[in-house]
Order: C-alpha cells, then sequence, then structure tokens
C-alpha cells in the first residue's frame, strides 16, 4: 500500500464541498469512471459501469443498499429507479447530500433513497440492515481501509454483498516511477492511501468473505481522463478553478498523471464482489 502524508478529512470534504460543481459540469451526476465497450457517450459508459457493477453483486428487486461515499447519488438514484431497492448514500460533503435528495425526490425516488453527510470511518448502522455495501471509488479516501471493512461488514445480513469500484496501486511495485506516479495521484485526488488488489481480497477474505468477481478494468475505463482533458481544454472550466479554490486547479491538472499511471501500469481500476456467508 502506498501512503502519502498531509492529506486529511477536512481537505476531501472541502475538495467535494466544491468540487462537486467541477464534477457536474465536466461529466455528469455519476462521479465516477465510464465504462467503455465502444464508442458510446461517457453518460452511457458510466451507467454501463454502475449496471454492471450491478449484475456482478446479482442486485434484485427489493434489496437494502448503503452506498459508501455516494457523491451526487448518482448509483443510488439509478439502483431504485432501474432495480426497485432502497438505499441509504452517505457522503462526506454536506452539499452532495443535498443535492443527492433533491435529484432523488426530482427522479420520484425520494421515498426509496436516503442520504447522509457523515465520515464513513465514523458511521455507524445496527448489524445486519443491509444486503449490499456498495460503494463506487469511495474507498481510495478512507484511512484506515482494514477497519473500514471490519465495520462495514457487520452492516451486512448473512449471504450479503459487497461490491466496490477501486482506484488500486499496480500489483509491479518495481515498476520505473511506480511509487512517484502513485504518491503524485494521491496528492491531487486527496487520497491518503492506494492499495492492491490483493489488500483488498485480502481485507474481505480476512472478514470471512468469498471474493466472487475480481476485474482489471483499467482499459476501459482510462477514456474517461482523455474526455475530461479535452473539455477542460475547450470550456472555461480551468480559470473557474483557478479563481476558486488552489486544490481544485491541482486535481483538473492532474488528469496526465492518472493517464500515464494506468497506461505505465502504476494503478489499475477495478471492480470487486464478495459474498458473506449465509
Ligand atoms: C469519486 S466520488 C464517487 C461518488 C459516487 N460513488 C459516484 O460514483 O458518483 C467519492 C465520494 O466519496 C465520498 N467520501 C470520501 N471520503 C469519505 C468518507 N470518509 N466518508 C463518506 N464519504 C466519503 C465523497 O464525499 C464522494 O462522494
Amino acid at each position: 500500500m502506498i501512503s502519502v502524508a498531509g492529506i486529511r478529512p477536512a481537505s476531501i470534504r472541502s475538495h467535494y464541498q466544491l468540487g462537486t460543481l467541477f464534477y457536474r459540469l465536466l461529466w455528469g451526476p455519476h462521479i465516477h469512471h465510464g465504462l467503455w465497450d465502444a464508442d458510446e457517450s461517457p453518460y452511457v459508459a458510466q451507467c454501463r459501469l454502475t449496471d454492471t457493477l450491478a449484475d456482478l453483486a446479482r442486485i434484485s428487486t427489493g434489496e437494502r443498499l448503503v452506498d459508501i461515499g455516494c457523491g451526487m447519488g448518482g448509483s443510488s438514484i439509478r439502483l431504485a429507479q432501474l432495480r426497485g431497492c432502497s438505499a441509504t448514500g452517505v457522503t462526506l460533503s454536506p452539499v452532495q447530500r443535498r443535492w443527492a435528495a433533491v435529484s432523488a425526490g426530482l427522479k420520484g425516488v425520494g421515498e426509496r433513497t436516503e442520504f447522509i453527510a457523515a465520515d464513513a470511518e465514523q458511521v455507524s448502522f445496527q448489524p445486519g440492515s443491509f444486503d449490499v455495501l456498495w460503494s463506487v471509488e469511495c474507498t481510495e479516501h478512507l484511512f484506515d481501509k482494514p477497519a473500514f471493512f471490519r465495520r462495514a461488514i457487520e452492516w451486512l445480513r448473512p449471504g450479503g454483498r459487497v461490491a466496490i469500484t477501486v482506484w488500486y496501486e499496480g500489483e509491479d511495485t518495481s515498476r520505473p516511477g511506480h511509487r512517484e506516479l502513485c504518491e503524485e495521484v494521491c496528492r491531487r485526488f486527496v487520497c491518503p492511501s492506494l492499495a492492491t488488489r490483493a489488500d483488498y481480497a485480502g481485507w474481505l477474505k480476512d472478514n470471512g468473505l468469498t471474493v466472487v468477481h475480481d476485474v482489471d478494468w483499467t482499459d476501459r475505463v482510462a477514456r474517461t481522463w482523455e474526455i475530461c482533458k479535452r473539455r477542460v481544454g475547450r470550456t472555461g472550466v480551468r480559470q473557474l478553478a483557478r479563481l476558486i479554490d488552489r486544490e481544485q486547479l491541482d486535481f483538473i491538472d492532474g488528469f496526465d498523471a492518472l493517464l500515464n499511471a494506468y497506461r505505465t501500469g502504476a494503478m489499475q481500476y477495478g471492480a470487486m464482489v464478495a459474498q458473506k456467508a449465509s
């Protein structure tokens, strides 16, 4: 696992409090990569990522989800609309909480969703409250990832599933520049650490789960950052970021670091689904 010093929960919260507007302008209501098969639009590719993870996790009508790091509610709302799930979304950002709640109401699933502004490393739920622990691109931001999984797996009923997508540290840690690239990504995207697929699989297995899917999507998602770069070049988003906050500029100028990390194998992107014993 690669860690960097100096990142605090307050800086992650502030990144999303201010950055949500930039994500929405640049990308859309889902704050995660697209998953491409061919030349689909970014929105179609984003929805495919959500739907493919939901298929891998066999999410079905009426299931109860906890969506850790729910952003603007993209996954919770889609799964409530299309699969009849109920969802409890947790985000560090009060701006996102409100945004998600308003969107869910406008999309007719306000009754089946709730959104909480809380730190996933502090929040607690009753044991066995959920069928699925869903988390798309949030665990990179957690400080004590093994402790989070230890606690959160308790919230699942027997037979429940964990469904996550993750920015991983690449597995071949001997590659030249590996550490430097991962550290740059951590600093620019406010992640205290990045861990390998093996680390994540180990934390899930240590808590009695069986990993049923562990897929590498790096090549299918990397286009996200090429599109974001083009969109930044064509619009005034960078100038707006410069006016608002230095950290937003670090993020916007970090797309090349992430692309390099994927191309060189310093990082991977993937999905993992694991099941709790019945
Ligand atoms: C990259 S965004 C992903 C958002 C959402 N999952 C989606 O796919 O649209 C990361 C999310 O993680 C949340 N997050 C980061 N650290 C968190 C923490 N400690 N507790 C709760 N949420 C956190 C952020 O507020 C943000 O909503």
